[in-house]
């Protein structure tokens, strides 16, 4: 053995102790470290030629890197849609690591990892409150799982027709149809051979970004035994809107549709009393995309594609990993490298796992109902500064705002999140709704409460202070 691994290993309890006091020290100070910092100046090391062992190379990446670590998990951060890590789940992401298991057999003499995800399905369609009709797989996140509820959807437009796509390969135009579908199912659509441009737009309906169903009737092929796949969202990145999902699924009774719901952060208004009306229909959907470093408040990368049971043939004819004896057959033995893009897969329902069972459902109820709470709190702070409008009402956890006309002479949207990422107090993303350029805070963090939203507001009006001079 390598003599610095050697020492390594005959100090390991020192040295995972150092890391965890590392950890230990960013989360204790999270709500205080900085939103964002600039980069520029890293002055990366060559790799040595003798290594310096982990103590040493803890150190150097304190000095060199920590600096530039942002505060992506802590309370204000709301760029993107960026969830953070609660106690429990960062305990079972640690531990992943430390058993670097290789998620995929239930059945031989592997680990049982596995038959812990498969558990985890369980718990996660008890919060969800979808039926068993419905399994899961984790996958990296919501853009692989579009990707592979797309696969399995491409899978099942070629069977309508006899044909295998899997194995054949693309040899059909596959119509697909969504108004406001995320920038990751267009991606999806590319890697799949289908093109990005094959999605048909439709209209929406007056001030929403919601599919129009007249619309979509209207632009449905008219032979009703055509295969089309129906992309709905449950959540729109700026203004969170919902398609109207019992319509659409109504819409299967007439067309041969297969209906894909991106609910990447939007199926957490399951956990709202208030908001699970929101999703109504969505148990009828074919395959279902939920990401869990967001709402669930799980380290990257991790999220889950749903999918109808019945479509299991379609799932294992599109991932099988068939032509490797030593992997087993995929039509004998379940196996998970059979239903999802990766063969290893990381450990990644341990983390998921440690979260739901230290705080169950009502600890996840709570962590929803306060975000949407704060969101909302968030959007009165914003108007009344007077300088502000808001582009849609806040319907989940989002808000989706833009300076007023008068203050346009003052600044731009672009100076505005210049000067207030800069503080690094607070960080919100520029985005686009119907044409405007706008400013998106989404609130999906467990630490995020009125104080939190104070400070970030504090550092709101001190930017446009200094901006409206
Ligand atoms: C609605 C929706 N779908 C898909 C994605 C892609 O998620 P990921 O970055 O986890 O792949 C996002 C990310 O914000 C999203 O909001």
């Amino acid at each position: 053995m390598n003599p610095i691994i050697k020492e390594d290993l005959d100090q390991l309890a020192q040295l995972l102790d150092a890391a965890r006091k590392m950890g230990e020290a960013h989360l204790q100070q999270l709500t205080d470290h900085p939103t964002s910092t600039n980069p520029e100046n890293i002055n990366w090391p060559d790799l040595p030629e003798t290594g310096l062992g982990a103590l040493g190379t803890l150190e150097m990446f304190r000095t060199l890197f920590y600096p530039h670590i942002v505060a992506s998990s802590g309370p204000r951060y709301w760029g993107f849609v960026t969830g953070g890590t609660t106690p429990a789940a960062i305990m079972g992401d640690w531990l992943s690591s430390v058993y670097d298991q290789n998620t995929q057999l239930t059945s031989g003499r592997g680990d049982a990892s596995a038959l812990l995800e498969i558990q985890t399905v369980q718990l996660l369609l008890d919060l969800f409150d979808l039926p068993d009709t419905f399994m899961g797989a984790f996958v990296t996140g919501a853009t692989m799982a579009n990707f592979s509820g797309l696969a399995v959807a491409r899978q099942w437009a070629g069977q309508q027709l006899d044909l295998d796509i899997a194995r054949d390969g693309l040899r059909m135009h596959i119509p697909v149809y969504s108004a406001q579908p995320h920038s990751s199912s267009l991606k999806a659509l590319s890697m799949l051979g289908m093109g990005s441009s094959t999605i048909q737009q439709v209209p929406t309906l007056p001030d929403r970004e919601a599919i129009d169903i007249s619309a979509l009737r209207n632009l449905l092929p008219s032979d009703k035994m055509q295969p089309v796949i129906l992309v709905a969202s449950a959540g729109t990145v700026n203004s969170v809107d919902f398609d109207d999902l019992q319509t659409l699924a109504e819409l299967k009774k007439e067309h041969n549709c297969w209906i894909h719901v991106d609910a990447a952060f939007g199926g957490f208004a399951a956990l709202s009393k208030e908001h699970k009306h929101l999703l109504i229909g969505w148990e009828l959907a074919d395959s279902i995309t939920v990401d869990f470093h967001k709402w669930l408040n799980v380290p990257y990368d991790s999220a889950m594609i749903f999918t109808r049971k019945e479509h299991a043939v379609l799932q294992i004819q599109t991932f099988q990993n068939s032509s490797a004896p030593y992997l087993g057959n995929p039509w004998e033995q379940f196996s998970y490298l059979n239903y999802v893009p990766e063969n290893s897969r990381r450990f990644r329902a341990l983390s998921v796992w440690f979260s739901l069972m230290a705080y169950g459902k009502s600890g996840y109820q709570s962590i929803v109902e306060e975000s949407i709470e704060m969101a909302n709190y968030l959007a009165d702070q914003l108007l009344q500064t007077g300088c502000f409008r808001l582009l849609a009402p806040v319907r989940l956890n989002t808000v989706c705002f833009q300076p007023i006309a008068e203050m346009k002479g003052s600044f731009s949207v672009a100076e505005f999140l210049d000067e207030l990422n800069r503080e690094g107090i607070v960080f919100m993303t520029p985005s686009q709704y119907k044409g405007e350029t706008c400013i998106r805070a989404a609130l999906v963090n467990f630490r995020t409460n009125r104080a939190e939203v104070d400070k970030a507001m504090d550092s709101v009006n001190r930017v446009i202070k200094k901006l409206a001079l």
